[in-house]
Order: C-alpha cells, then structure tokens, then sequence
C-alpha cells in the first residue's frame, strides 16, 4: 500500500490560495478554531444571495442538518446571471458530438436557453417542488433542462442514458416525477441509438407523469404518444427571460438515485445553497479553476461527478466547461488526446476505468498531440492503481502536472479527500488528505482513531454544507444507512460505507467498499439489487453476487448460483445468457455478469448469513485461511473452489 515515491511537482503554476502545505494546514486549523464562522465567510464571499442567512448551521435535529438557515438564493443565478456582467460573451460550454461537431455556448446564450426551457416548463404548470426526471444523452439540452430546474425550482432527478426501462421506471415512480425530459436519441461510436423507446416502455401504465418532452438529437423516426411533445417545436416560441425563483437555502436541488448495500436505489437528496457553494469552492480549490481555463470532465451527467463537476461547479465558479458526446477511444485512441490539443484543455478530470483503457489501447498516443495546455489531472470513482498513475503523470501530464486523485460519494456532493494541486506532496495511488473543512478520519465503531496501517471506517465527523439531506421519501433509511455504523463522542458520525488506512506519513489511503456495494468501471451497483434481479430466473434456488478485481474496469461482477434442479446444467450457455438478459432488462447494460458459477451450495452461518467474504476470496482465487468451522455446512467451501476452477 504504502508507496514512497513522492512526485515532486514541476512548478509550472502556483495555486493562489494554497501555495504550499502551510498554506493548507492555516485553512485547516481555521476551520478549527472557528467551524461555523469559517463557513459563513465563505458563504457570504462565494455566493449571491438574495436575502442573508439567519444562522450558519443548524444541529437541533440531527442528522438532519441545515445550513445557511433562512437564506435565499437561487441556483441557476449563481451559475448564469451573476456572470452576464462581466462574461456575457465568454464560452460557458464547449460542446462536442460523437461525430466531432462543435458547438458554443456563451453565458449569455446559456441564459437565453435556460429561461426558454425554464419557461417551457411552467407552461406545462410546473412549479417549485415538483420533480422532473431527465433520460438524456450528453447534449447541450441536458444541461439548460437541469438549469432550468433550478431557475424555477423543480427538483430534477437525472437518470443515466444507460439504465434499463424498468431502473428508469422505479425511479420515475419513487420520485413520482411530473415531466419526464428525454431525446429521441443519440450518437456513440458513430452509430445513432435510441432513448425514447425506452422512456415510452418505462412509462407504460405510470399515471404521474403528465407529459414527456423530447429533444429531437438524431431526428430517427419515433412514435408520439398522448403525453409527448417536441422541444424543438416549442421551444423557439418561449421568452428567454424568466425570473429566477427565490429558493430557500434548504430547498432540494435535485435527487440523484444510487446504490447501497440493501434494497432498492435510494434517492440522495441534495440541497440548495450548501451544495452550490461547496461545488463551486471545489472548482476553484481543486481544480484552481480560472475564468478563462476550459475545464473537461468526461464523465456523464448522469452521475454526480456530471452534476457537480460538469455543470454546476464549473458554471459557479464561472469556467468553460467541455462535454463531450461520444466515447474517448472512438474513432481511435488519440480522441481524447485530439479533444484536448483542439480545445487547449487545461484541467482534464476522468476516471481510473478510462485511463487503464487508454493506456492499453494506445500507450504511446498522448505523445502525438500537443498536450502543453494541460495543468490539472484529475480521477475519480475508484482507486487508481500506480501504473495508471504513473502513466497517467508522465505521459498525459509529461512529468509536468499536478494529479488530483478525488475521493467523494453521490452522497458527499463534492470532493471530500483529495490533493490540493502543486501543494500537496502526492503519492501515486493516494487520495492524500481531507479538504479543508472536511473532518474526514478512519475510526472504529466507537470513534477510536486508527493507528498507521490499520484499517478503519472512512466516516465523515462533522457536517458539511453539501452533504445529503435525506434519502427521498425514506428518512428512517438515510439515519440507518449513513449514522448507524459508527458514533464518535457518543455522537453518530456519517460513514461513508468504505475502509480506508493511514500510512505512517498520515496519509489517507481509500481502501474499498467494506459494505456489499461494488464497483464495476466507478459505477456503483448494490450486489443486493443484482441478486434480486437474478433470483427473478425460475431455474435460481439462490445467488450471490460479490465483486471481483478486473485489470480494466476495477471490479467485475461474480455470481455464484445455486440452481433448483442442476440437470439443468446441460444447458448452461443458454441459462447464461437469460440470466444477463434478466439483469440486463432490470438494471441495464451497465451490469454485466462476467462470471456465472453454478454451485451447489453458499456458505452459510448458522443463523443462515451468506458469508460472503469467503466467496470474495475464491472470486479473487485466493487462498481460504479464515475458520469455515462455524459454517453450517464447511464442506460446500471445497465445492464451491471446485466449481471455480
Ligand atoms: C469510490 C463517485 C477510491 C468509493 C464520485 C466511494 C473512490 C464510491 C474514489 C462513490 C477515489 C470514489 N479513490 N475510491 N478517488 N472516488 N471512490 O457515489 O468506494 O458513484 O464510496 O461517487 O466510489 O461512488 P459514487
């Protein structure tokens, strides 16, 4: 774990706030010293807000905090209309389609589209509270619909293009969303592919939802139902000015649904004022955001990292932001690279699955392009093993930038652990040290503090301004999922659900889930959900799901099943095959089984507990050292490693 190489960074620019890691440790000791008084300041400096806050943070309920009490503001005027001033005409977003098409949009043009669309929807009579579930591709339109929430105050849940019918239909029925936004489709690896078939199936017998607006992208024929309407129709008839609705701090943002360890997706509610300052301080911090830097996140809005990281923190914090359509190795590996050298890229923030994939495919291509404009790496989703890192620092940032390896959650809102760029001494491989303001530690159940090289709880100590609200409809599961494992000072603390190990330098070193969630290319998928999924099969007894490490996407899905009848084992292609099909049509393509094992039992407690750390260490193909004795049966254990091999 412990790797000592320290990267020095090539001075090539100094961070205004942090130049050094004295400059940190003063930030650190700030919020110290002053917890409450530290945020207010930068609540006041950061945003606009329409009325000031009455009280800072509010404890009386927890873990149900508030911050910024009583203070009014709105979103999308933080993100737009505080800019027009002094950028009107500076590129808010750089698009680019899959087929290298570009579009520009300047802060004004991004104002004018936003208030069409927020105008749009209040016809369709939506108002403040109100949900509103995005099934988009990556296109502009995206991002004005999300702003557009925001301006009048409806809550959006965006749901990623890659889910299946039924995962789109769960959420749309959670959320009881009213409007559903989507696009007829869209373009990947030059071939278009359909959405709205797949909204149109996700609706089927749901009555909330009064009408679906639908962009048309790729312009395929699709069929119109009642409730449909075009966008592109009535979209040039709004006016482009609508007033921003006056928000209070507190008010939900958007819901964002993700998977624990139990149970269906839960739906992480986000806040207003909390979340938008701690997404713009992360923009400017971590990635020392300029306003006239082109910032470019790779990933797709819809995960958390597109919403803070594409959308809202870079808009906060007045940047470009580049979005990018297509896949990065099409039409060849150089893509990514070519974007960058065009575009004069300067931060360029992707994830660990990506950057394996790159240097496989083409270790040598950054070379081939003109990559000087890049300052900031960045990763995020999982950890990031040292050849990618290194490849990662010495190819793609030629020894010259500064890697910032982020580790936050849905749930976190914004980046929690993460190096401070050409301030932090960085290790290979490592997340470093908590921002300041974030009182991340590795404790124990009781909030005894790991020594070096312990293994701990990654918990969160304090609150923090963009920090999940609640889980929507369901506050009895947030207080379990979050503040029932660990308590410090008697006090439930948040637990993030992964361990984590200080080295002897004090380093924070993210060691994985220690819940049963997993994580295949940094998607989160709950093992329970694919469980329940397969069970659906009338040939399954009984199944478990653990993760098992794969050299691209991390961690790759194992599945160890116990079949009612085992004659059926004859045709195991064929059950395969439906079983992925099952899991396909429930969750999406994004939760591919590779490995299926037809075993003849699990093993088991004798209170019926699957354990499930032995089936992760047969999928790893390690040896077995724990005691199998207190299993039920410990002969299924040989079996089982049998049945593997
Ligand atoms: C994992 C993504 C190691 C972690 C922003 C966390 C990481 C989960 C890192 C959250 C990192 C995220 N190093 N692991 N830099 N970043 N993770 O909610 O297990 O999709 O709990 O948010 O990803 O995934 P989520």
């Amino acid at each position: 774990m412990t790797n000592n190489i320290f990267y020095p960074h090539k001075e090539i620019f100094k961070h205004p706030e942090f130049k050094n890691m004295c400059e940190y440790e003063d930030k650190v000791k700030e919020f110290e010293k002053d917890y409450e008084g530290t945020w207010a300041k930068l609540a006041k400096e950061k945003l606009t807000w329409f009325k000031d806050f009455d009280k800072t943070l509010d404890e009386s309920n927890a873990p149900f905090y508030k911050w910024f009490v009583n203070g009014k503001i709105n979103v999308s005027y933080q993100c737009i209309d505080r800019h027009l001033e002094t950028k009107k005409n500076q590129a808010a977003i750089i698009w680019e389609g899959d087929n290298g098409e570009k579009k520009v949009y300047t802060y004004l043009d991004l104002y004018k589209e936003t208030n069409k669309f927020a105008n749009l929807l209040k016809s369709f009579g939506v108002t403040k509270g109100d949900r509103v579930v995005l099934y988009m591709p990556m296109i502009p339109e995206a991002t004005f619909a999300m702003l557009a929430c925001a301006r009048i105050g409806a809550i959006h849940s965006v749901v990623f293009g890659g889910f299946s019918a039924e995962a789109l239909k769960d959420r749309i029925l959670d959320a009881k969303a009213k409007i559903v936004i989507t696009a007829d489709g869209a373009f990947r690896k030059g071939k278009p592919y359909m959405l709205k078939p797949v909204v149109d199936k996700a609706l089927e017998g749901v009555e909330c939802v009064e009408k679906v607006i639908v962009v048309e992208r790729n312009n395929e024929d699709i069929k119109w139902n009642e409730r449909d309407v075009s966008y592109n129709e009535l979209i040039q008839s709004q006016s482009s000015k609508c007033e921003a609705e006056i928000m209070d701090s507190e008010d939900p943002l958007f819901l964002l649904y993700t998977s624990g360890s139990t149970g269906k997706p839960k739906g992480v509610q986000h806040s207003t004022a909390g979340y938008i300052l701690w997404a713009q301080l992360t923009m400017e911090w971590v990635f020392d955001l300029k306003p006239n830097d082109t910032y470019w996140c790779t990933a797709d809005i819809g995960w958390i990292t597109g919403h803070t990281y594409i959308v809202y923190g870079p808009l906060a914090a007045g940047g470009t932001t580049l979005m990018f359509e297509g896949v990065l190795t099409y039409p060849d590996s150089g893509r990514a690279w070519k974007m960058i050298e065009e575009h004069r890229v300067n931060q360029f923030y992707t994830a660990p699955t990506a950057i394996r994939l790159l240097h496989k495919m083409g270790a040598n291509e950054p070379k081939k392009y003109d990559l000087s404009s890049l300052r900031i790496l960045g990763t995020v989703g999982e950890p990031i093993d040292p050849p990618a890192w290194k490849w990662y620092y010495e190819e793609v940032g030629q020894n010259r930038c500064s890697i910032v390896d982020t580790w936050w959650q849905t749930e976190t809102g914004g980046h929690m652990i993460t190096p401070l760029p050409s301030a932090t001494p960085i290790k290979p491989g490592c997340a470093t040290f908590p921002l300041p303001g974030i009182f991340a530690e590795i404790i124990d159940e009781n909030g005894n503090k790991m020594e070096s090289d312990e293994k701990g709880l990654l918990c969160i100590t304090k609150p923090w301004p963009s920090m999940i609200r609640t889980i929507w409809g369901d506050s009895e599961r947030f207080v379990n999922s979050y503040f029932g494992t660990a308590k410090k000072d008697g006090k439930p603390v948040y637990f993030s659900g992964d361990g984590a190990i200080y080295d002897e330098d004090g380093y924070i070193w993210i060691t994985g889930r220690v819940d049963d969630v997993i994580n295949v290319s940094g998607h989160r998928m709950g093992t329970a959900e694919i469980e329940a999924s397969i069970q659906k099969h009338p040939d399954v007894a009984e199944v478990a799901v653990v993760g098992k490490p794969d050299e691209i996407t991390g961690e790759a899905i194992f599945a160890y099943i116990v079949l009612k009848n085992s004659e059926n084992l004859g045709e195991e292609v064929e059950l395969i095959k439906a079983l992925n099909n099952i899991v396909k049509r429930d969750i999406g393509n994004i939760a591919k089984i590779s490995d299926v094992v037809f075993v003849p039992g699990l093993p088991k407690t004798r209170s019926g507990k699957v354990m499930r750390r032995i089936l992760r260490a047969i999928a790893k193909g390690e040896e077995i050292k724990q005691d199998t004795s207190t299993l039920e049966d410990p002969s299924v254990v040989e079996a089982i490693i049998n049945a593997v091999k």
